[in-house]
């Protein structure tokens, strides 16, 4: 067994964090070695030094038993190693082949031969196995495929170790399946992978060794075949996780939310109504139209005609400015582009859905603005070192909490959750969840859309599946089954777009 990577002693600190220390990791030829660790543990950080974004503070790298030093990424590349990041790197206005050839294209005398470029990314796509057109532009693609076209890139390096950090968080099952028929090849190649998830389940499939870090301290390294997800979470979280879904005995009152005929281009729904205090689950494959029926409601897309009543009285809802004005609010799946100002503080972020509440003739009640951030950084356990730090320095994981905690703080009666876990730990899981329940306490209406089946058994109080645009069945707490939904989801059953 060739040791492709050893990492020794790796201490890393920000202002106010110290994100890693002594940390260490080791990697050998085609192994896929998974790293796990809640939310802010440092995996990212490690991985971004080994990387060469980062420099470490202390502690050694080996690449085959010698020591180098990895100034910056081009260093990090050299050495054959590449990183697919938690957040994207391509560039979107640029085609498939001039992202993965970027600054490397195949020339004749100064200019890029295309013939030969598209021969060679033909070469790599076809090595792995998809079906993507070299010449279409990235921002034509799909999230999967985009991040296939990471991978390739990668692959066009001749890497020896690939570092994917959270590859699958945005893809869906059969993407995932591709995802590992790739990562199958690699390691039967001897590439070697750091492989970082927060979906424990997944790693059965591929991983050989696990590590874990804690509050950037380094916990420990096992066979994967020699843990069971329970003790992998308590190695995580430092203590006992008994239940990954709070016990909680629901009040539900009176229809709090009710639309009638929800049609846009994408979805086609007749009727849907919410109780107060009541979590409605929305389940669906991927593409079955449940983001859009979330935006159409929430007045982010045009809709042809729809009726909708908030606590019994008919409001018009036009816009996005409408539906928070009635008291609705939509925390989005796609938190980075739609949810957060990244180069704005903690503070700003988290105050921003609240910010007119905060005003008094005109300006900001900055001490007030501080006790409202403080509350939710704390109710939330949001790991930053201040309030006041730019919200892109905070681990990924955190950031979705901010979001969270933006809509939180604002007046609502009906709040739709699109994904609201994708990415966070299992703590902070359990910590969304009950404050789900604190928010039915209060009386709020939930829709919360799921693409994670356990999570919509175990939180919905009733659950409207999805197909097409349309809802196919109804299912109550008592009844479903993930096998029922499946059913209804793949459109094997259909109740003639019944509503919910
Ligand atoms: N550039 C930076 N400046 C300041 N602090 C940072 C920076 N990058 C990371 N940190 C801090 O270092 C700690 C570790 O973050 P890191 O991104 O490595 O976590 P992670 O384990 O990848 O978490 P997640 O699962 O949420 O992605 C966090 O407290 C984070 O806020
Ligand atoms: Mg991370």
């Amino acid at each position: 067994m060739t040791e492709l990577l050893r990492m020794c002693g790796i201490s890393k600190s920000f202002p106010g964090v110290r994100a890693l220390s002594n940390v260490s990791l080791s990697l050998n030829a085609g192994e896929v070695h998974a790293l796990c660790g809640e939310n802010g543990a440092g995996k990212s950080t490690l991985m971004k030094i080994l990387s060469g974004v980062h420099q470490a503070d202390e502690g050694d790298i080996f690449i085959e038993g010698k020591k180098v030093s990895i100034d910056n990424t081009k260093k990090a590349q050299q050495l054959g190693i590449s990183i697919i990041f938690q957040e994207f790197n391509l560039c979107p206005h640029l085609t498939v082949a001039d992202n993965i050839w970027l600054d490397r294209q195949p020339k004749t005398g100064p200019f890029v031969d295309d013939k030969k470029l598209i021969e060679k990314t033909q070469q790599i796509l076809d090595e792995l196995g998809l079906s993507i057109n070299p010449k279409a532009l990235v921002r034509s693609l799909s999230v999967a495929e985009q991040q296939m076209v990471e991978i390739a890139k990668a692959i066009s390096f001749n890497s020896k170790i690939l570092i994917l950090d959270e590859p699958t968080a945005a893809l869906t099952q059969s993407e995932i399946d591709s995802l590992f028929n790739i990562i199958y090849k690699l390691k039967a190649k001897g590439v070697g992978m750091v492989y970082i998830s927060h979906r424990l389940e997944e790693l059965a499939r591929i991983a050989d060794r696990v590590s874990v870090i804690r509050d950037g301290e380094y916990i420990g390294t096992y066979p994967y075949k020699e843990v069971t997800i329970d003790t992998l979470v308590h190695l995580m979280v430092g203590r006992e996780l008994n239940n990954k879904y709070p016990v909680y005995q629901r009040k539900i009152g009176n229809v709090l939310f009710e639309a009638r005929n929800i049609a846009s281009n994408k979805v086609d729904v007749e009727h849907i109504q919410v109780h107060a205090g009541e979590i409605l689950g929305i389940a669906g494959l991927m593409g079955a139209g449940r983001t859009e029926l979330a935006r159409a409601i929430f007045g982010a897309d045009k809709t042809f005609h729809k009726e909708v009543f908030v606590d019994g009285k008919l409001v018009e809802i036009n816009s996005i400015t409408s539906a928070i004005k009635n008291g609705i609010g939509y925390i989005t799946e796609d938190r980075k582009k739609d949810g957060l100002a990244l180069n704005m503080t903690v503070e700003r972020n988290v105050n921003m859905a609240f910010i007119s509440n905060l005003c008094k003739k005109g300006f900001v009640n900055e001490s007030a603005a501080k006790t409202n951030a403080d509350k939710y950084i704390n109710s939330l356990r949001i790991k930053t070192p201040s309030m006041f730090q730019k919200t892109r320095n905070l681990s990924g994981g955190n950031q979705q909490k901010i979001v969270l905690a933006k809509w939180l703080c604002n007046d609502i009666k009906v709040l739709i959750f699109d994904e609201p876990t994708r990415g966070i730990d299992v703590g902070a899981k359990y910590e969304i969840y009950e404050l789900m329940n604190r928010l039915s306490d209060n009386g709020v209406a939930i829709i919360m859309i799921s693409s994670d089946l356990q999570e919509i058994l175990g939180m919905s109080d009733r659950i409207a599946v999805m197909c097409n645009g349309r809802i196919s069945g109804v299912l109550n707490r008592e009844e479903a089954t993930q096998e029922k939904i499946l059913r209804y989801a793949t459109g094997l059953c259909d109740e003639e777009g019944k509503g919910a």
